[in-house]
């Protein structure tokens, strides 16, 4: 995406979550968000423009945190409504993304529609040591051990047995896959959520193993 405004929300909002103590969530995060968004909805034969607005919804939905880390889905959903407009999108379209945007976070999940699951599972399924920001150890709060944990993942979509599975690699020595699990419960059980809603079964894999 290219429009300018986007492009300094996002930029802002991954300067806002650096000072309270996030992970990154830049133009990386927007871009991973939006693919594998795309890619949850054509893996499962859903129409193209669905994917596209999946993509859409994905890239664009972290962009209200500069707002504020709580309800920053719905100060997004409103921030986007008339960019999207004045790029020509169809009123119901909008409606999508926003809806998307709005409802992402755990605590107000509601995915209401296949494009609102992908974006939550593929938001979710950003678990990567490159999201650590700190490069001390001792610095790391167990969010930064389990991400920094966090060797390889790998977002995969079976549609003939429809499930969505997450594998990860968890370097032990850093996190122990208790600790991870233990922080990542409930974004499994929201992923679970979604997937139920996409028709499929979620599936965890850490290290060859299968959680959930
Ligand atoms: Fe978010
Ligand atoms: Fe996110």
């Amino acid at each position: 995406m290219s429009n300018q405004m986007i492009k300094s929300y996002v930029e802002q909002s991954d300067k806002y979550l650096e000072a309270a103590g996030y992970t990154e969530h830049g133009l990386r995060h927007a871009e991973f968000t939006a693919q594998m968004s795309g890619e949850i909805i054509t893996c499962l034969g859903s129409p193209l423009r669905d994917a596209e607005l999946a993509a859409i919804a994905g890239f664009l939905h972290d962009i209200g945190n500069f707002m504020g880390r709580e309800s920053h889905g719905v100060a997004g959903a409103l921030l986007v409504q008339p960019i999207l407009l004045s790029l020509g999108m169809s009123p119901i379209e909008v409606a999508c993304v926003m809806g998307a945007i709005a409802n992402h976070e755990e605590e107000k999940l509601t995915p209401a529609d296949s494009i609102s699951a992908a974006v939550v599972i593929a938001d979710k399924a950003d678990v990567h040591r490159s999201r650590v920001r700190s490069t001390k150890f001792i610095d790391f709060d167990v969010h930064d051990r389990v991400n920094h944990a966090a060797t390889d993942s790998k977002l995969s979509v079976n549609p003939e047995e429809k499930t969505i599975i997450l594998s990860l690699s968890i370097d032990t020595e850093i996190s122990p896959v208790m600790e991870y699990f233990e922080i990542f419960l409930s974004r499994m059980v929201i992923c679970q959520k979604a997937a139920n809603v996409l028709g499929c079964k979620f599936q965890l894999i850490i290290n060859n193993t299968r959680l959930v």
